[in-house]
């Protein structure tokens, strides 16, 4: 690869690998598979070692994924807020180095008999639990202290959290030391993972997508009593060499188990790659029959004089690998291929399945990801194809069965010119992706940027993309700008539409103009700008004056923001349309600035633990905003710690039950808004109170107030176009 190529492709990969690793620790929710990050990862650790001119310290090569919330600009009072102080890990909880492939590990085995030559050594084989990563302190046998793997350098504080965790000992018996860390895995065994997403659709609420991130999400409630209903259960595998004096790790997680604590039986010592092979042949089938998640093999230098000698890099230990396991596959039939344009143009080829069951969930649509891709695999249509699942969303071809194929089946054809614009396909030369250049004209690109624009992350606009074809087609909007000259009159035009949904799409339009400066900022969709990056532009300028003059380099100032990124932004902001439409929005009263002030409307709810049910005048998520605005907390269930359930229409009959049980107050909304200031409603984004305000269903895809069948499919595929 040429050097401006890999230069470009390094920062892209980069910004990819940063923005899921945050959806993947912070979130709960990542929107790509293990494997996919996994692959990317190594991609740039390998361009990274060809190009070593372009070596950043802040690369994600050299970073350990972090669990601690929103780091851009995020200060005490926020912090307090979320509830977890941060503090400092006494050793760096590192990550793993992993792989997919036997003979990296057979290259790790021979490079640790290489170095280890003469040393009798053994490898402690464990398996690779899926869960989130703790670091435990226990001071005269009693536990003082439970850490988040947080950054690596420092975790937030669960110590309450965890006391609630039964497998956990409070008191250790025995001979332990002083004071020592013991880390391992909290985990969400299958069963209580089953049962906490059904107690959530019954009342509502986004099910988890997989075990981890519901044992994550668990681990950081506010509310600890609730933590000890969710079923989280630990295994600890790592004492830190420094922490203790044994001369082995089997010796150390041995004496841990003596003392009380919870030490997975799974581990083996073997002595060369052969009975490696074997343990992980054993458990790549076994571990289907485990209770809980496990995603691979650890293999470790069991002595620790071994793992001295071996050492350290910047993110993981030399002498510890990971082997994991493949996501699980289904084979089915590939009927036709669809090509789907993104609001950057970027055109992604998506596969129509025979409908499969693939771990719970029936898919009948996969990425095909790009042409390269389609290329790679060779596909057909008619063939068989295997389809992969990890924690995303949306599956992925992985592969195809050859046996299968039709002897006439023919290559499909990728485009040459956009599927619906009919303008000829560009690629450049460092993207995987062919674009559809026809950026103002191309009617599937106009629609994806209105969709981004009022997805529930940018503006929260009551409209899905079924509004957005009919605002199209009506010739009503093309731009952003354009949504908030829609006329009530011009609306009740529309098929469909009545007085009661006009309303409710208005009533969001008008509570929009409320959003933050940041949000106002990734809404505008500049490219490479997602969620991450723009809260970190919006809070580095504090409006959109500063940063529409900002130059290259005062945009590299900000952390995490490299020369593609600073290009596109100073790109977007060079076109003159691109400032009209700002000073269009900017009349209509959209936030432009402000960003990086914390915005604590009042004290009103100061010290509260306020749950939501039901449906109510502003989406569930604006309702949340609105209790922490005036210092209380929204909590996720019913507890002896909960001030108050507040209840909108229709709320989940399992909270009902648990307040009266408990005696916990139910507000109504009415009742509610009484509680809070007077000029509430304008600052805190609502746009009326009170019986006469038209009330909107959120259902769990999002509240649509015009026919049903609408959904955020765009929006899901939108994020397959960077990659
Ligand atoms: S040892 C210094 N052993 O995997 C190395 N980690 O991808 C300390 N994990 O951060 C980690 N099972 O959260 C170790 N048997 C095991 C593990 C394990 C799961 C997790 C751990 C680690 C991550 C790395």
């Amino acid at each position: 690869m040429e050097e401006q190529a890999a230069k470009i492709r390094i920062e892209q990969l980069r910004e990819i690998l940063r923005e899921n690793s945050r959806r993947y620790y912070v979130d709960n929710a990542p929107t790509m598979s293990d494997y996919e990050f996994d692959q990317l990862m190594h991609e740039l650790e390998r361009l990274e070692a060809e190009f070593p001119q372009f070596d950043s310290p802040d690369s994600p090569t050299r970073r350990v994924g972090s669990d601690l919330e929103a780091p851009v600009g995020a200060n005490a009072e926020s912090q307090a807020r979320q509830g977890f102080v941060q503090r400092p890990h006494r050793y760096p909880m590192l990550s793993l180095g992993n792989t997919y492939s036997i003979s990296e590990i057979e290259e790790f085995v021979a490079r640790a008999e290489k170095t280890l030559e003469n040393v009798r050594f053994s490898y402690s084989c464990e398996l690779k639990f899926d869960g989130t990563a703790i670091c435990l302190t226990y001071r005269n046998g009693k536990l003082v202290q439970a850490l988040t793997r947080g950054d690596g350098i420092q975790g937030d504080d669960v110590t309450e959290n965890v006391r609630r965790i039964a497998s956990i000992p409070q008191q250790l018996h025995g001979d332990f030391p002083e004071e020592f860390e013991i880390r391992g895995e909290i985990l969400m065994p299958y069963e209580a993972f089953d049962a906490l997403n059904r107690e959530r659709e019954a009342q509502e609420e986004a099910p988890f997508a997989n075990p981890r991130n519901a044992a994550s999400g668990s681990l950081k409630l506010i509310d600890p009593e609730e933590v000890a209903h969710r079923g989280l259960i630990c295994t600890l595998y790592h004492v830190p060499a420094e922490s203790v004096s044994f001369a082995s790790h089997a010796e150390a997680l041995d004496a841990a188990a003596r003392w009380g604590l919870p030490v997975s039986a799974e581990r083996r010592l073997c002595h060369d790659i052969a009975e490696i092979k074997d343990y992980i042949d054993h458990w790549d089938s076994a571990r289907k029959f485990l209770p809980y998640a496990t995603d691979g093999i650890v293999i470790k230098i069991n002595e620790l004089a071994c793992q001295r000698a071996l050492g350290y890099t910047a993110k993981s230990p030399r002498w510890a690998v990971a082997y994991k396991f493949k996501a699980e596959q289904a084979l089915t039939e590939l009927l036709s291929i669809n090509y789907q344009v993104g609001r950057t143009g970027a055109v992604t080829p998506v596969a129509n399945l025979s409908p499969v069951q693939l771990s719970g969930t029936l898919v009948k649509r996969a990425t095909l990801n790009n042409a390269d891709q389609m290329a790679l695999l060779d596909i057909r249509v008619g063939d068989w194809v295997y389809v992969e699942k990890g924690g995303e969303i949306i599956p992925k071809i992985t592969g195809i069965d050859p046996a299968h194929r039709a002897k006439d089946a023919q290559p499909p054809v990728f485009p040459s010119v956009c599927p619906d614009c009919g303008t000829p396909l560009v690629k450049a030369e460092a993207e995987a992706k062919w674009f559809c250049p026809n950026q103002d004209g191309c009617p599937m690109q106009i629609k994806g940027r209105l969709l981004h624009f009022v997805s529930r992350k940018a503006m929260d606009i009551l409209a899905g993309d079924m509004t957005v074809d009919q605002f199209y087609t009506a010739g009503l909007a093309r731009t952003p700008a354009d949504l908030y000259d829609i006329s009530k009159y011009q609306l009740l035009s529309l098929e469909g539409w009545q007085d009661k949904s006009a309303d409710r799409f208005l009533t969001s339009l008008e509570a929009s103009k409320q959003v933050p400066f940041e949000r106002v900022l990734f809404a505008l969709g500049i490219r490479y700008v997602g969620e991450t990056t723009a809260k970190g532009i919006a809070r580095h300028f504090g409006d959109i004056d500063t940063l529409a003059t900002a130059t290259q380099e005062q945009l590299l100032e900000i952390d995490d923001v490299g020369e593609v990124i600073a290009r596109s932004v100073c790109d977007y902001f060079a076109k003159p349309e691109h400032r009209e439409q700002i000073a269009r929005l900017r009349a209509h009263g959209l936030r432009f600035d402000g960003a990086g002030q914390d915005v604590a409307v009042s004290e009103a709810l100061a010290g509260k633990t306020i749950v939501i049910s039901g449906n109510f005048s502003i989406s569930r998520e604006r309702m949340k905003d609105l209790i922490v605005a005036h210092g209380g907390k929204a909590g996720s269930s019913v507890s002896g710690a909960t001030a108050f359930l507040l209840a909108g229409t229709k709320p989940g009959p399992e909270k009902l039950k648990k307040c009266e049980k408990l005696g916990i107050p139910v507000v109504s909304e009415e009742e509610f808004r009484a509680m809070l200031p007077e000029t509430d409603p304008a600052s805190a984004g609502l746009p009326l109170s009170g019986e006469d305000n038209p009330r909107f269903a959120e259902t769990p895809s999002r509240g649509n107030p015009l026919p049903a069948g609408e959904s955020d499919s765009k929006e899901t595929i939108e994020e397959l176009t960077l990659f």
